[in-house]
């Protein structure tokens, strides 16, 4: 049997962040698994607040998450010291973030050279990768512009020739093609195709995107901080109920997207009838008693009406639909 290593792993990963207000702490991962294999390419998707950006940076190193652990390239990141750290993410991995990428003082051409020079490479021939960087992704005529400078889409790509700059083995990518134009976007897509298709890059992005969406093998959902299902290639984005696998981890839990709860008829007791190994099937003990549950009509977040329509997720502000007793 051929062993797939595995790029990026972690394992229970929780993290809270704490606050005196009086809404208290908020709990962004719940125990949550996953495992990237070298040359994978995984969307994530979900809705707006189910921990997708928290994983992220969870993932990355850049935050340290509550509790369990992230092994990156085989090593357990929790347990290296600082330079060890710098030194196998230098040569392991790169971010696009949401915003906050550059640095705001240096021009968009240091931006992009700055990382190779951390990695002991001449100014001049970082200068020189740089700028190959920087036109191959359409940009290089505002190469001396600093940051503040730029409009968001031109932030986005130069933030994406300093991901790319070092050559990594994986790409960690919030949201990437959020701030740029259907055209652009469609061409960042195409180098990223490219890196993984003919280099081996693998990809863990976040997503609302379709198109995005279609280039990973496949995709993971979230929810309220725990991956509660799969996706193959084609997932539809805006459709999440089609073509889902449901999610049993290690520990044996697994949550219900809230239509699939709904089609259940809610919460409550179910009785464990049919067994066997890969099959399980349930029974609601008795539907009548658990309360009858539909979607609720309005956003709860920014009180949008959603009339008729059975949609889960918030045109308008993105959080999942609640479902509410009637
Ligand atoms: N710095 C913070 N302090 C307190 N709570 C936070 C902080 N950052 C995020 N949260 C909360 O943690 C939860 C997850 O947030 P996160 O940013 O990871 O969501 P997301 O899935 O990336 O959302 P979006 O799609 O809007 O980017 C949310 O409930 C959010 O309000
Ligand atoms: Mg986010």
């Amino acid at each position: 049997m051929k062993v797939v290593d595995s790029i990026l792993k972690a394992q229970a990963l929780y993290h809270v962040y704490e606050s005196k207000a009086e809404d208290g702490n908020v709990v962004a991962l719940r125990g949550l698994h996953i495992d990237v294999k070298a040359g994978e390419a995984i969307a994530v998707v979900g809705p707006s607040g189910s921990g997708k950006s928290t994983l992220m940076k969870c993932l990355g190193g850049l935050m340290k998450a509550s509790a369990g652990s992230v092994f990156l390239a085989g090593k357990n990141m929790t347990r290296l010291s600082g330079p060890e750290l710098v030194h196998l993410r230098q040569k392991t991995v790169s971010f696009i973030f949401q915003d906050g990428n550059l640095l705001p003082n240096m021009n968009a051409r240091d931006n992009v050279a700055q990382p190779l020079r951390h990695q002991g490479i001449s100014s001049r021939k970082a200068l020189k990768l740089a700028d190959a960087m920087l036109d191959k992704l359409g940009i290089l005529h505002r190469a001396k512009a600093l940051p503040m400078r730029l409009s968001g889409g031109e932030q986005q790509r130069v933030a994406i020739a300093r991901a790319l700059i070092t050559k990594p083995r994986l790409i960690l990518a919030d949201e990437p093609t959020g701030a740029l134009d259907p055209i652009t976007s469609r061409e960042v897509l195409a180098l990223f195709k490219d890196l993984h298709e003919n280099d081996g890059v693998s990809f863990l992005i976040v997503t609302h995107s379709k198109e995005v969406a279609a280039f990973a093998n496949r995709s993971l959902e979230l929810r309220d901080g725990r991956f509660v299902a799969e996706h193959g290639e084609g997932v539809d984005v805006e459709d999440l109920s089609e073509g889902r696998e449901l999610i049993i981890d290690d520990t044996g839990t697994v949550t219900l997207p809230p239509d699939v709860l709904l089609r259940i008829g809610g919460a409550g007791k179910y009785m464990i009838g049919n067994i066997d190994s890969g099959y399980i099937s349930l029974q609601g003990e008795s539907v009548e008693s658990m309360g009858k549950l539909e979607l609720a009509s309005k956003c709860p977040a920014c009180k949008h009406d959603y009339g008729d329509s059975e949609e889960q997720l918030c045109p308008s502000c993105g959080s999942s639909r609640p479902m509410v007793e009637v």
